[in-house]
């Protein structure tokens, strides 16, 4: 079997990657849009597709560049279907198709979630299932139990919120750059995570979904009680001490909330593995809390490495790998999708 050619337009990054069969990652490239979209505090969604109609082709010579290898020497082509912006999507879905028929090689289309979900097994092929997984990003936060690689249900999502979006809306309120959310990480590290108590959701239906939203107004509210000055826009870091502490405890009760979800639902399922991905995956304190209660729980606790955390073709390709060992590609008709839905565990009798 010859190499798959990966790519993923379904936010703000493009990306291409190229993956041998057996999963190795040959090249990966990832053009990020940040400095475009920065200016307007958050993801301008014309922008993006835009600038993948602009970037992706450079990008895919890169990778191919990368992996030393002509596109006849590929044998597949995947490509990122939803959930996504949808004008995002359909420049990269397109891009791939396009190419996989030019080059007349199967063609995968992939599910973004999928992708995320399945990428700490990138770089850990051999972690045990079952496995509870914590999808975190900008978009998401979603909780899956997989019984096995090919098998998920969706056990938490947001109501409201985002996590990633929660800490990027926050950041932003105190004037930190855009995407906020590795600013907060870093500057949480200055402040007393205890200072300022902040409610932990709860959902008066008791169900395991996520809520972002009540958190941060409770933070809003703190720095609308402080009378809000602006980060220096010569040195963004310099904030008061208050500011400090606001952001250690939002972090750290965002951080309890996501692992709150976690434990209750590994009480029922019994996970062997306990696994996230995601942009937020990248934060430093939750990934400490995840590794700490995968050793409480005695199971096994994994996250990729931060570039295969935020928005990456790699993964896109992973996620097509074990279609393409089976022969089974996707309808070159395979549509674009914004959003979807996901089946969740039967409920007790
Ligand atoms: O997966 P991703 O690149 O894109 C989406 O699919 O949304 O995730 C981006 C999100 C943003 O909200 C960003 O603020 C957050 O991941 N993020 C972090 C960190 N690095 C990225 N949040 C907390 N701590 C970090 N270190
Ligand atoms: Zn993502």
């Amino acid at each position: 079997m010859k190499p798959l050619l990966a790519v993923e337009t379904s936010c703000d990054d493009t990306s291409a990657a190229v993956l041998s069969p057996d999963g190795a990652v040959l090249s990966s490239v990832v053009s990020s849009q940040t400095a475009v979209h920065a200016p307007y505090g958050g993801v301008v969604p014309e922008l993006a597709s835009r600038h993948h109609l602009g970037n992706l082709p450079c990008v895919v010579e890169a990778a191919l560049r990368g992996a030393g290898l002509a596109p006849p020497e590929l044998g597949a082509v995947a490509a990122t279907a939803g959930p996504g912006l949808l004008g995002s999507v359909l420049v990269g879905l397109s891009y791939g198709k396009a190419l996989a028929a030019g080059l007349g090689r199967p063609f995968y289309a992939v599910n973004h979630i999928v992708a995320h979900l399945r990428s700490p097994w990138m770089e850990h092929s051999s972690l045990p299932h079952p496995a509870l997984v914590l999808v975190v990003s900008g978009g998401h936060s979603h909780l899956f139990f997989c019984a096995s690689p090919r098998e998920r249900l969706l056990v938490a999502a947001t109501r409201d919120d985002a996590a990633g979006e929660a800490l990027d809306k926050v950041a932003k309120h105190l004037g930190l750059p855009y995407p906020g959310g590795p600013w907060v990480d870093r500057l949480a590290r200055r402040g007393n995570p205890r200072a300022v108590l902040l409610p932990l959701p709860r959902l008066s239906s008791g169900g395991l979904d996520y809520s972002f939203s009540g958190l941060k107004v409770s933070a809003l509210h703190h720095m609308n009680r402080h009378g809000l000055a602006p980060a220096p826009a010569e040195d963004p870091e310099a904030l008061p001490a208050w500011e400090y502490d606001l952001l250690a405890s939002f972090q750290k009760r965002v951080v309890d909330h996501l692992l709150q979800r976690v434990k209750q639902a590994a009480r029922i399922f019994g996970p062997r593995t306990i696994a996230m991905a995601g942009g937020v995956a990248c934060n430093s304190l939750l990934r400490e809390r995840i590794a700490a209660l995968a050793v409480e729980l005695g199971a096994t606790g994994a996250f990729p490495s931060p570039a295969y955390c935020t928005d990456n073709a790699a993964m896109v390709g992973f996620a097509a790998l074990d279609s393409y060992r089976a022969g089974a590609p996707s309808d070159l008709a395979a549509d674009a999708f914004a959003s979807c839905v996901w089946p969740g565990p039967t409920p007790a009798a």
